[in-house]
């Protein structure tokens, strides 16, 4: 009978019978010959023992967890990076800030002081800031020298002109196509279709801010059209 010896194989082991020296997977193949020609040959023992494998070639561990926290640190920088954008795309324009609000900026971008403001705008002022989206918003004067809890909102509902403030006849007047809005942007001629939109204008320590302006419009009685 055919005897052979064959242990599991791995990249370890090497075997050796009366023709040599092989590794294990040419021991199986051996081993599969011989079986075809069982009986017409006596016996090939083939012997399988494991090998040493040099010190310096074994996987040091402290590298590979180093270059795997370096890998990790390379995959995650960017995706991070992508993310903050695309986590910001769902955060409401106009929520941020301490008060909940934009800050009206002036024509210098610097934010509007309220105080400082009614210094050098009299009752019934209607000046252009930068409110909510970046749109232009006038900030209005009351008769009693205050700021009214409203900004009104210069973009025209027809095709989008801005919308200058005319003194002389209090009204806002596009030089578009000739569309009016009252003082307090309600409009009265078309071709416009709707009122100017709203926001609200508070305070916040001394800071004049824009709040989108939800409520109904006290202008018409209606739903606001704009939020
Ligand atoms: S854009 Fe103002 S009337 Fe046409």
């Amino acid at each position: 009978m055919a005897a052979s010896t064959l242990s599991p194989a791995t990249p370890s082991q090497l075997c050796s019978s009366k023709n040599g020296v092989f590794s294990p997977s040419q021991a199986l193949m051996v081993k599969s010959t011989r079986t075809q020609l069982a009986g017409k040959e006596k016996s090939v023992k083939i012997t399988c023992q494991a090998t040493s494998i040099p010190a310096d070639r074994v996987p040091d561990m402290g590298k590979r967890e180093l270059m795997n926290l370096l890998l990790l640190g390379a995959l995650s920088l960017p995706s991070a990076v992508m993310l903050v954008p695309y986590g910001s795309f769902f955060v409401p324009p106009g929520s941020g800030g301490d008060g909940g609000g934009t800050p009206a900026k002036d024509a210098l971008g610097n934010d509007v002081i309220a105080a400082e403001w009614l210094k050098t705008h009299g009752p019934g002022d209607r000046t252009l800031t930068q409110g909510l989206k970046g749109d232009p918003t006038y900030l209005v004067v009351e008769s009693d020298k205050t700021l009214a809890t409203y900004g009104i909102n210069a973009v025209c509902t027809h095709l989008g002109c801005v919308v200058p403030w005319n003194k002389a006849e209090n009204k806002f007047l596009c030089p578009c196509h000739g569309s009016q809005y009252n003082f307090q942007g309600k409009v009265v001629r078309g071709p416009a279709p709707l009122s100017l939109a709203l926001a609200h204008a508070d305070i916040d320590e001394g800071k004049v801010l824009f709040v989108p302006w939800t409520e109904t419009d006290f202008r018409t009685g209606d739903a606001p059209w704009w939020s």
